[in-house]
């Protein structure tokens, strides 16, 4: 039941945690034309949170899609023991999200001007608080006191719960930019040299609508119960090829939605 963590394990969230957010770092760099050394207008910190901020939702995200690439794919079987400590890193990047939001961007999000109150904001305030919430109780004393299935239950809904106002919380504040940059791409500014290239937000957020489909097949069209009794026992052979599929087929669809973003300006 409980998972005790090896230093192997953090070893590899953190690995993959500092990957996505160089790589984001990276894009993010190019995009804008700096990462601290930011022009006057913006905080030093403005661009390093955004990597920060992206690699916590894809972390949080993969960690959501680790179930159905077990339950599909068995040579993935090992992933499960890493679903933890990647749960825990992306948190702990959220968290610095949230901290480096309000506490360090003075120019872009002044603490005045932000409206706590509002959905989009609060639903990240409500979601990092439950994402620290599971963290705290994934020691085993927690276990120990809360009693197995209810342990259990609180991980399996946090998690969704979480992820949920994730949702409400990215793109309720990122929609509107979204879709003007589809719709119009960008102006060159010295803030933001390349407008053209996707928005690393996009990227991040793409691949957790896509997260969230794969899930919602599942509990539409494999679970019988849609998952309420919290068991995947229940999965046949023929169900899980079906997952498998469906799986294979909306990753193939990501994949050409990433394309046809990353065409946008180029080929049409
Ligand atoms: C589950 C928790 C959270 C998640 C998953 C999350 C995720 C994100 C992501 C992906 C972005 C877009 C970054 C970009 O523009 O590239 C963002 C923006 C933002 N977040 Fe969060 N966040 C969370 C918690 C918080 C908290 C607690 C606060 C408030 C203190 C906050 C305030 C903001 C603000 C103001 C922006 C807009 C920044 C901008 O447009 O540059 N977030 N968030």
């Amino acid at each position: 039941m409980h998972k005790p963590s090896s230093g192997r394990d953090y070893l590899v969230a953190l690995l993959l945690a500092s990957s996505v957010t160089v790589f984001l770092g990276f894009y993010l760099f190019i995009r804008r034309g700096y990462l601290f050394t930011a022009p006057s207008s913006v905080d030093m910190l403005y661009v390093p949170n955004k990597a920060i901020a992206g690699a916590g939702v894809i972390l949080i995200a993969f960690v959501f899609l680790l179930g159905p690439i077990v339950r599909y794919f068995d040579r993935f079987d090992k992933w499960l023991g890493y679903r933890k400590e990647i749960g825990i890193v992306g948190t702990f990047l959220l968290l610095a999200h949230g901290t480096i939001t309000y506490f360090y961007l003075p120019l872009k999000s002044p603490r005045a001007e932000l409206d706590l109150d509002s959905p989009d904001l609060l639903a990240g305030i409500i979601g990092i608080a439950i994402l620290t919430f599971l963290f705290v109780i994934s020691f085993k004393k927690a276990i120990d006191i809360l009693g197995a299935k209810k342990w259990w239950f609180l991980q399996r809904w946090g998690i969704r719960v979480a992820i949920f106002l994730t949702v409400v919380h990215v793109v309720g504040l990122k929609w509107e930019g979204w879709w003007k940059w589809i719709t119009v791409g960008g102006t060159q500014t010295p803030a933001l040299t390349n407008p053209l290239m996707v928005p690393a937000s996009l990227i991040a957020g793409l691949f957790l609508l896509w997260v969230i489909v794969v899930r919602l097949y599942e509990v539409f069209f494999i679970y019988d119960n849609l998952g309420f009794a919290g068991n995947e026992a229940s999965q046949t052979p023929e169900s899980k090829m079906r997952g498998r599929r469906f799986f294979i087929g909306s990753f193939w669809t990501l994949v050409i939605l990433y394309i046809i973003l990353f065409t946008r300006f180029v080929l049409w």
